[in-house]
C-alpha cells in the first residue's frame, strides 16, 4: 500500500483518508476565481514544509505574483526558497512551452529530486493542441511518462463553462487518479456564493463522497468537513 502524500488542506486530508496516494497524479478541477491557484500552492506549501523539493509550473500568473501572493499568506519563505522550483512557461510560446513540459520536465524532476510537481493549469497547455485527437494523444502520453516519475503531480484544470462538473476538454479527470471539483453555490436566497468542494474520484482508494464548504483565508484553505451544506 503506497504511503500517503498530505494535501496540506484541512479537512480535505481527512477526505482523502489521508492524503493522496504517493506518486499518484491529481487534477483539481474548478471555473475561474474557485481556488485552483490557491489549493495548488498550497500543496505545494505542504510539501516545502516538510522539507520536500517542489516544481511549480505556472502557465497562468507570472512568477513574481505567485511570489507576492506566498509573501501575503506569511509563509517562511525563506526556509525553502531553494527547495521550490518556480517557473512561469509562456503558453503563447507553443514551442517552449510544449518542449519544456514534455521533454525537459522529467529530467528536471530527476535532476532536481522533486516529490511534488504541480503544473497550473494543465488546461493552457492542454490549449496548445488545436487537434482534439493531437491533444488526447500527446496528453495521455505525457501522463505516462510522469507516472514513470518518482512524484506526486497535481494538475489544476479549468472547468467546461457548458458543464462545470467536467474540466475543459474533459481529458484531465479521466488520466488524473484523483480528482477534485470545487464548486461555486449559490445560497438558497441567491444573496450569497459559496464554494464547495467533492472528491470525485480516486483511485486505489476508498474517499469521502460528500460535498464540503471550504474558504479561502489568508494564509490557508479550510475545508469543513464537519459542515452540511445549507
Ligand atoms: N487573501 C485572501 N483572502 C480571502 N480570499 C482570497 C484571498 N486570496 C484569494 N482569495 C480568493 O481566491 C480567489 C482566487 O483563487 P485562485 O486564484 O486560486 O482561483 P483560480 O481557480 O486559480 O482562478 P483562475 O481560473 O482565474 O486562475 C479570489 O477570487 C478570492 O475569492
Ligand atoms: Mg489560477
Amino acid at each position: 500500500m503506497a504511503d500517503r502524500v498530505k494535501f496540506g488542506v484541512e479537512g480535505l486530508d481527512e477526505m482523502l483518508l489521508g492524503g493522496l496516494l504517493e506518486g499518484s497524479i491529481c487534477a483539481v478541477v474548478g471555473t475561474y476565481g474557485t481556488g485552483k491557484t490557491m489549493f495548488a500552492l498550497q500543496f505545494a506549501y505542504e510539501g516545502l514544509r516538510r522539507g520536500e523539493k517542489v516544481i511549480y509550473i505556472s502557465l497562468e500568473e507570472r512568477e513574481e505574483h505567485l511570489r507576492t501572493t506566498i509573501a501575503q499568506k506569511g509563509w517562511d519563505t525563506g526556509v525553502f526558497d531553494d527547495r521550490l522550483y518556480l517557473v512561469r512557461l509562456d503558453p503563447t510560446d507553443f514551442n517552449l512551452a510544449i518542449n519544456s513540459i514534455k521533454s525537459e520536465l522529467s529530467s528536471l524532476i530527476k535532476s532536481f529530486g522533486a516529490a511534488r510537481v504541480i503544473i497550473d493549469p494543465i488546461s493552457l497547455f492542454e490549449g496548445l493542441f488545436e487537434d482534439a485527437s493531437v491533444r488526447r494523444r500527446e496528453m495521455f502520453g505525457f501522463i505516462e511518462i510522469m507516472r514513470d516519475e518518482a512524484c506526486t503531480l497535481m494538475l489544476t484544470s479549468e472547468a467546461n463553462t457548458a458543464n462545470p462538473e467536467e474540466s475543459k476538454y474533459g481529458l484531465a479527470e479521466y488520466l488524473a487518479d484523483a480528482v477534485i471539483l470545487l464548486h461555486r453555490i449559490r445560497s438558497p436566497g441567491l444573496t450569497e456564493v459559496h464554494l464547495a468542494l467533492e472528491v470525485a474520484k480516486m483511485r486505489r482508494s476508498a474517499h469521502s463522497r460528500e460535498i464540503k464548504p471550504f474558504e479561502i483565508l489568508q494564509d490557508k484553505i479550510m475545508v469543513y468537513s464537519e459542515a452540511i451544506l445549507f
